[in-house]
């Protein structure tokens, strides 16, 4: 706990996703980070075990980074990017494009996770109408699905809480699959499970019940993050990938967590060899360090809406700060990093020790489960009766408190460490978590 004299007024702000009243009472201020590291405003380390929130994949305070973005905010603050442009939004684009699937070479930039996916629903809409199809404006997410905050993203999305207070204003012809979750076949498994390939035929069943023609595209997290680590069963994204082509529904991969890096390649696309025809990033893209997201587009998409438009705007979308010379900066000087440091191969080679080092806590106290893909694991623990989420809640805090930084969705611990992390933190990560599992009710 930070100590009170290190501590502002807390009063005014609202924080996001935070239990503010409980926070406010026992404060986590963090003041500085380098590397692995972030230090608390009264001076303690913190190994950074989830690389902020999955987004900071090389590490903290790149002085590449901080260089590139202290010259653009002296050279060109800002730039609309409605009707001009400046030359860093191109160069971006450009090396972007290179660290996406072939084909997928038309970028749309934005400034967040959730923009991008609100961004990818919208271009599939008008990819269909632009086709003479525009009947076809039906999206189907997954249950458990994260896909931002926006009113698209918490449509498709599939997390309760995250839609209740909002349900009468959500999108409505939106169905769901179901989710690939299931302990009783997959506990412990190591990477993808070998149950749950058949979920994706759910696929087939929406569709006979909406017929095809009403729908417009499937948006899934290749692997999903933040509802608590759920690995795709083998096969289950090329089957979902087949169903879509077949009836001509474009696929959408949400991978705000998983490109860049997440699975030991630039995306998850590549590290499964399915490609989908609409992509949202973020995150990893600029390595946090200035607010930033894309939509990777496929070419075909993209030429059949500015194709269809007789003269002057093709897509009606964009906002204020799409391809900020800051973010842009950023985004370059972030691949280039990536591409330098080889941070993705780096990655391949210490997901096993990752892997062995996340499934020593199989027979740890509390836990039911442990999963993992490239450098992502989840920790499932047996919830408290009648408390769900405040185990791994305290063990959240009790880490914290001995230096580790993890994330925690209701009783799922999740890792993902920045992709420079050593051996030996990860051993000291995975340690750690034990020992206090081990002191926990
Ligand atoms: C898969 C996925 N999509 C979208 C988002 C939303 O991103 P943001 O918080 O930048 O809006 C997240 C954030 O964690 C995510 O994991």
């Amino acid at each position: 706990m930070t100590s009170p004299a290190d501590i502002p007024d807390l009063s005014n702000l609202w924080m996001p996703f935070t239990a503010n009243r409980q926070f406010k009472e026992q404060p986590r201020l963090l003041a500085k980070a380098r590397g692995m590291y972030y230090t608390t405003v009264d001076g303690k380390q913190v190994l950074d075990g989830t690389a902020g929130l999955w987004c900071v994949n090389a590490g903290h305070g790149r002085s590449e980074i901080i260089d590139a973005i202290s010259r653009q905010a002296a050279e060109l603050d800002y730039a609309p990017s409605f009707q001009l442009g400046h030359s860093d939004s191109f160069r971006a684009a450009t090396a972007v494009t290179r660290m996406m699937p072939a084909g997928m070479d038309r970028i749309f930039f934005t400034n967040s996770g959730s923009e991008s996916v609100d961004t990818a629903l919208k271009i599939a809409l008008a990819y269909h109408r632009a086709r003479g199809e525009g009947q076809r404006t039906r999206l189907i997410g997954r249950e458990r699905g994260y896909h931002g905050v926006g009113f698209g993203g918490i449509s498709v999305g599939g997390i309760s809480p995250n839609r209740k207070a909002f349900s009468g204003a959500l999108l409505p012809g939106v169905d769901h699959l179901p989710h690939t979750h299931d302990l009783s076949r997959n506990a412990h498994t190591r990477g993808q499970p070998a149950w749950g390939e058949h979920l994706a035929d759910e696929l087939e069943r929406i569709v006979a019940l909406h017929d095809a023609s009403t729908i417009a595209a499937v948006i899934v997290e290749p692997l999903a993050g933040s509802t608590g680590v759920l690995v795709p069963p083998k096969g289950y994204l090329e089957k979902l990938r087949a169903i879509t082509e077949k009836h001509g529904i474009l696929l959408i991969f949400d991978e705000v967590i998983t490109a860049f890096g997440r699975l030991g390649a630039a995306t998850a696309s590549e590290y499964f060899g399915v490609t989908p025809d609409l992509m949202s990033l973020a995150k990893g893209i600029s390595n946090a360090s200035v607010p930033a997201g894309a939509v990777a587009v496929k070419r075909e998409v993209h030429d059949t809406i500015l194709g269809a438009a007789a003269n002057g705007i093709e897509f009606f979308h964009g906002y204020t700060y799409s391809a900020h010379p800051l973010a842009t900066a950023a985004i370059l000087a972030t691949l280039e990093i990536y591409e330098r440091e080889q941070l993705f191969q780096r990655a391949r080679a210490l997901s096993a020790k990752f892997e062995d080092a996340a499934h020593q806590l199989e027979e740890a106290r509390h836990v039911i489960d442990v999963r993992n893909l490239g450098m992502v694991a989840g920790i499932e623990l047996a919830p408290r009766d009648g408390a769900p989420g405040a185990r791994a809640a305290e063990v959240f805090r009790k880490c914290f408190d001995q230096g580790i930084m993890l994330r925690y969705t209701g009783d799922i611990l999740a890792i993902s460490p920045p992709l420079i992390i050593e051996e030996s933190q990860i051993e000291e990560i995975f340690g750690k978590i034990g020992a206090v599992l081990q002191a926990t009710a």
